[in-house]
């Protein structure tokens, strides 16, 4: 497969690379600057603002399908990733592409039943303490993948992300409970990820990631 690849600089996007280019997909990788990491061999890189169509659409040119690993600066101030989100969607709606895979957070958005009542405090405790707008960023981008009309979105809510190994205790499911101590290593994830991209479960579906 094609994976259009936004995020690709973050940690998480780091895993990702290394395990859809094992998995045999060829990637197509979005930077804001360019990268400082190799990258493999058969992947293209484009670098370009997220602000911008003409990269937007570069990035999803020929691709079966796209993730979004994008997070905030812990010093960020300005919102970005609900905006983003919007322009990779409408492109995708544009280009007849469907499959997206976007990664949150359990700590925005919906959490109906999964989230545990000490990770409530400990979200309610993080918007208070993160900077104006960046919490509703995160919950506007979960709102508008929703919303999108897409027949394939997934959303992907990980609890705390680690740099452990990959483990066959880490789940992703539309039940995967996350209280404050849950966590699930970036290798992990990043395994289910294309797994999730390869093997479509839980499309039109928001799922929790956590080990058990
Ligand atoms: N960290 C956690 O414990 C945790 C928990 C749950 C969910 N998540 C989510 O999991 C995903 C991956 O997390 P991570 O910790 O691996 O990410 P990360 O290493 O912090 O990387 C963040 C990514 O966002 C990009 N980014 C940041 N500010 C940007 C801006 N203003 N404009 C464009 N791009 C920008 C970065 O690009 P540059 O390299 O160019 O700055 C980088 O690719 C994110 O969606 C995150 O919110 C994280």
């Amino acid at each position: 497969m094609i994976i259009a690849v936004y995020g690709a600089s973050s940690r998480l996007g780091q895993q990702f690379i290394d395990a859809a280019t094992a998995a045999g997909h060829t990637l197509r990788l979005h930077y804001r600057a360019k990268p400082s990491e190799q990258v493999p061999e058969h992947a293209t890189v484009i670098v370009g603002s997220l602000a911008d169509p003409t990269a937007v659409r570069e990035v999803l040119r020929g691709a079966d399908a796209a993730v979004v690993m994008l997070g905030h600066k812990d010093d960020a101030r300005v919102p970005y990733i609900a905006a983003a989100t919007k322009l990779i969607v409408s492109t995708m709606k544009t280009l007849e592409q469907s499959r997206l895979v976007v990664v949150t957070s359990a700590m925005a958005g919906e959490s109906s039943g999964n989230v545990g009542f000490t990770m409530k405090i400990r979200t309610m405790f993080a918007r208070r303490s993160a900077h104006d707008g960046m919490m509703e960023d995160r919950d506007e981008q979960e709102r508008y993948v929703r919303a999108s009309h897409l027949s394939g979105w997934t959303v992907v809510k990980p609890a705390k992300l680690t740099e452990g190994a990959d483990s066959e205790r880490a789940q992703m499911d539309t039940t995967v409970s996350v209280g404050a101590g849950s966590q699930v290593s970036r290798a992990a994830l990043a395994r289910l990820l294309v797994q999730e991209i390869t093997t479509p479960r839980f499309v039109q579906q928001a799922v929790f990631v956590a080990e058990r």
